[in-house]
């Protein structure tokens, strides 16, 4: 992608944008005030019925033990027959990338706007998210799995029945060269309507 060059150009920041792989990044990450500055922009997102149905969930590297340990005891807890078993990428998915945030979707449950918008909602906010990390001039990896939906985790993070993580998302910068990956065919995702169908 040369023609694009200049990250403080929107258009030019949509289409650079790459996800790093949370175990390849290194040194630095986004500091306490980026942070703040990252999660407001992720915070300016759709949302109908103004009713802020997220939370973002700072994990600095001083608790990362911490939540290896909850990860090794809800794994545990959730896989008894696990006894025995090397849980060592528990602790190598809990320490990887310098900042951390997670993202709980926390619908309101008495409010007239459907849950599922809520849910996306907090979809839109972690787009945001990994956009504004990139344009701090970090890269960003949202990744999911057994951790994001194990109910002992949810509830550790502040969630209860109806919530969900919506990712871990792994700040820093990338250890590696980021290469592009296949993007769809324009063709393949795009029709007029109505039309022949896809
Ligand atoms: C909801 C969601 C969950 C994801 N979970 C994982 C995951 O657990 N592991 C993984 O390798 N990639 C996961 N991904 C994909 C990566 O975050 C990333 O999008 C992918 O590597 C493509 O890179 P790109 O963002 O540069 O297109 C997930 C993506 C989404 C939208």
């Amino acid at each position: 992608m040369t023609q694009f060059n200049d990250i403080t150009s929107p258009l030019t920041l949509l289409a650079t944008r790459r996800s790093g792989k949370a175990r390849d990044m290194i040194a630095p990450g986004p500091d306490s005030a980026t942070i703040e500055k990252i999660v407001a922009l992720a915070a300016r997102t759709p949302d109908h019925g103004k009713l802020a149905p997220w939370r973002f969930i700072h994990v600095p590297q001083s608790a990362r033990d911490a939540l290896s340990a909850l990860l090794r005891r809800a794994y545990g807890a959730e896989f008894p027959r696990a006894v025995g078993q090397d849980l060592s990428p528990l602790d190598q998915f809990a320490r990887q990338a310098p900042e951390l945030i997670i993202l709980l979707s926390k619908p309101v449950t008495d409010a007239k706007i459907a849950r599922h918008e809520q849910y996306l909602s907090a979809g839109a906010a972690a787009m945001n998210l990994i956009h504004a990390a990139h344009a701090h001039g970090f890269v960003a990896n949202w990744l999911t799995g057994w951790a994001a939906e194990n109910r002992e985790i949810v509830a550790a993070f502040g969630g209860g029945a109806d919530d969900k993580i919506i990712g871990y998302f792994f700040i820093g910068s990338p250890g590696k060269a980021l290469e592009e990956r296949p993007r769809p065919q324009f063709s393949d995702i795009f029709q007029t309507w109505p039309g022949e169908g896809l």
